[in-house]
């Protein structure tokens, strides 16, 4: 074990190469195969992003339109599918469901779960990146008692997300192109960050060649966590609060600094960018332009302004270089547009699976890759004699 280097959470360990994600934490810059996020924010589409982190260059159009009809042909889910929403309790949390179902496509297709089948591996993309918005709207429309709405394939991704979640068989959701567009450029700053815990998860998952709805799954569940993807919920949790205290942000940030608590700022810090979070510059610079739009006057997000101002300020979050990461004020905009908050973390995930499927196709196509398995440094007892029941203390 002396030869073995310790490095709790990775911190310091690169796991592969990669050519997908350039972040550079000290300057805030995050770019997806060469291309600024700010520029693909304004000028592209989530689905071509997804196309673009996948297979390495923008697509041809006509890539792009065939990507864009054959995602938009696989929205259905067999319909033996909805049976699964109906075992599950209307409590449970949209994650859980999400992550189920996800897996369970393996069932489905199982003849195409072949990982060197490159034709098999678009179908489960096509398959993966379409039905995954559908199944996140029926976890939700089950959470609340509705009945599950169709695909309209006539919509854009995001509108057609939004359709399946807000429409009633009584009256069609209609979709704003402005806060189609707005969920479309959340889902792009969400789609890659790197060797993140969920991109990770789905490396490591794969690289014992399961398959991709298998290793997909796993990626869901790692996002759950709240350190991770599950900060957005409880970032809003955590601003509701505040707001319960009557706004007493310096409450929070006291227990947040106190070591005897686990409380920390939730949407705040991360592990990478120790100046600023660039995806989190332009999610509140839109927030307030969206706000706006929709008409929603949020008080959540005067305390989130309140909050950051105060711990941006104070010694604690200064001396450890903890700024406002993308968790922060992304759940501001999804309440706005009537997400609920146990969905945040779906929509997450939604939007991270391009960069997981790019990461999963990686490093399969790596020739040197290698069964992820890390080693230990060993610390329980040395060898001992087993005692029988009767003589034990
Ligand atoms: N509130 C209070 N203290 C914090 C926080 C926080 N949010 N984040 C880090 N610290 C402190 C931590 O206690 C430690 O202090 P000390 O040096 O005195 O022991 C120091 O800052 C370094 O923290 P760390 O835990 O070693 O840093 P890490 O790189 O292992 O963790 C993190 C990164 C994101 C897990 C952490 O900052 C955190 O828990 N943040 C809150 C949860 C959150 O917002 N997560 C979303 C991350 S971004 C999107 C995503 O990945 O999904």
């Amino acid at each position: 074990s002396g030869l073995i280097a310790l490095d709790e959470g990775f911190a310091n360990t690169g796991g592969c190469q990669s050519s997908i994600t350039f972040i550079n934490g000290e300057e805030g810059i995050l770019r997806y195969r060469g291309y600024a996020i700010e520029e693909l924010c304004q000028k592209s589409s989530f689905l071509e992003v997804a196309w673009l982190l996948i297979y390495g260059e923008l697509p041809s159009k006509d890539q792009r339109d065939k990507f864009v009809s054959d995602i938009v042909r696989h929205s259905m889910v067999d319909e033996d599918i909805r049976k699964f929403y109906e075992a599950f309790p209307r409590t449970a949390h949209p994650m859980a469901l999400l992550s189920s179902v996800i897996c369970s496509l393996s069932t489905y297709y199982q003849d195409e779960l072949d990982i060197n089948d490159e034709d098999a591996v678009y179908m489960t993309i096509v398959r993966l990146i379409s039905k995954i918005t559908t199944l996140a709207a029926y976890a939700y429309k089950k959470s609340i008692g509705q009945p599950f709405v169709y695909p309209d394939n006539s919509l854009d991704y995001a509108s057609n997300f939004m359709h399946m979640l807000f429409s009633v068989p009584c009256e069609s959701y209609e979709v704003q192109p402005a806060i189609a567009k707005a969920l479309d450029q959340l889902f792009i700053l969400h789609a890659d960050h790197e060797q993140n815990c969920s991109a990770t998860t789905v490396r490591v998952v794969g690289s014992s060649e399961a398959n991709l709805f298998a290793c997909i799954a796993a990626g869901i569940c790692a996002l759950w966590g709240p350190l991770h993807g599950g900060a957005n919920q409880k970032v809003i949790e955590m601003l509701m609060n505040i707001q319960r205290d009557g706004g007493d942000s310096q409450k929070y940030l006291a227990k947040a600094k106190d070591k005897s608590d686990p409380f920390r700022l939730m949407g705040f810090g991360h592990r990478v960018y120790k100046n600023f979070d660039p995806r989190a510059k332009i999610i509140k610079a839109s927030c307030d332009e969206i706000l706006n739009n929709i008409g929603v006057n949020d008080p959540l997000l005067k305390i989130a302004k309140e909050l950051e101002e105060a711990a941006l300020s104070d010694e604690y979050f200064a001396s450890r270089k903890l700024y406002p990461n993308v968790d922060f004020y992304s759940g501001i905009i999804y309440r706005a547009i009537g997400f609920p908050t146990n969905m945040f973390t779906v929509l997450f995930a939604i939007g991270r699976l391009p960069g997981w499927i790019a990461q999963w196709r990686e490093m399969l196509k790596n020739p040197g890759r290698k069964i992820a398995r890390p080693r230990q440094i060993y610390t329980g007892p040395n060898l001992r004699e087993f005692v029988d029941a009767e003589n034990r203390t």
